[in-house]
């Protein structure tokens, strides 16, 4: 099982939505020159290729088919910026959208679509290292990872967040709906049987509802120097 990313440093970066993870996985990442994986991107994709097949988001065997055979493309443009492709399509902004995160949070309650999407996923650790985000890095996927930070923030300071990068990509939303969106995904997610959100007891935590990003980055770069010996 973890023989696929034997001799791969991994740093796990776990969480609830809203919590900076994406920013600082990406940031973090860069900064080490090692591939990123955005787990979560996985179930959004999955969701979003159900409904434009027609699949109903409780279909549990036919969403798995999906999962295993998803025909993905992760891009980055010249200037920095993700390209998201599944078949080929360019879907980056239809699969950041609030609905696509409550139907991937509702996929990812699935135990057949976790499964079809493990080894997928063990499958971006490379070398120089991966830097893995998502909900069950630390505990499920990547249990050996090098490093494991839980990255959580306020649940009124994620909902702010959400608020604001929605907004610079566009996208209308209004803040108290937003709020109890979070909250239903952050239950939905922590409840669920199959690889709840749950905090490795070996994981760091880190608190940015007051933190710059910069900072958040930069702990989580000294923890990877420390453990890592870099
Ligand atoms: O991180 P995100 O908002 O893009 O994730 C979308 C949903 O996918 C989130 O509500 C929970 C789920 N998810 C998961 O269950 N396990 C992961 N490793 C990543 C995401």
């Amino acid at each position: 099982m973890t023989a696929l990313v034997a001799g791969v440093p991994v740093i796990a970066i776990d969480g609830p939505s809203g919590a900076g993870k994406g920013t600082v996985s990406r940031a973090v990442a860069r900064a080490l020159g090692w591939t990123l994986l955005d787990s979560g991107a996985l179930y959004r994709l999955v969701a979003y290729a159900g409904r434009a097949d027609g699949v109903d988001l409780a279909d549990e065997p036919a969403l798995a088919r999906i999962a295993q055979a998803l025909d993905i493309r992760f891009e980055s443009t010249e200037a920095g910026g993700e390209v998201v492709r599944l078949r080929d399509r360019d879907v980056t902004r239809e699969i950041r959208t609030e609905r696509a995160g409550s139907d991937a949070s509702r996929v990812a309650a699935l135990p057949m679509v976790r499964r079809a999407l493990l080894d997928r996923q063990r499958r971006f650790a490379r070398l120089p290292g991966l830097v893995a985000d998502g909900r069950d890095m630390g505990s499920v996927v990547f249990p050996d990872a090098a490093v494991k930070i839980f990255l959580t923030a306020s649940a009124e300071e994620r909902a702010r967040r959400r608020h604001k990068q929605l907004k610079e990509q566009g996208i209308t939303a209004n803040l108290a709906a937003l709020s109890l969106e979070i909250a239903e995904r952050d239950r939905r997610d922590a409840t669920r049987a199959a690889s709840p959100l749950v905090q490795s007891a070996d994981a760091i935590v880190i608190d940015t509802s007051v933190m710059a990003v910069d900072a958040v980055v930069e702990r989580i770069l000294g923890i990877a120097r420390e453990r890592l010996k870099f």
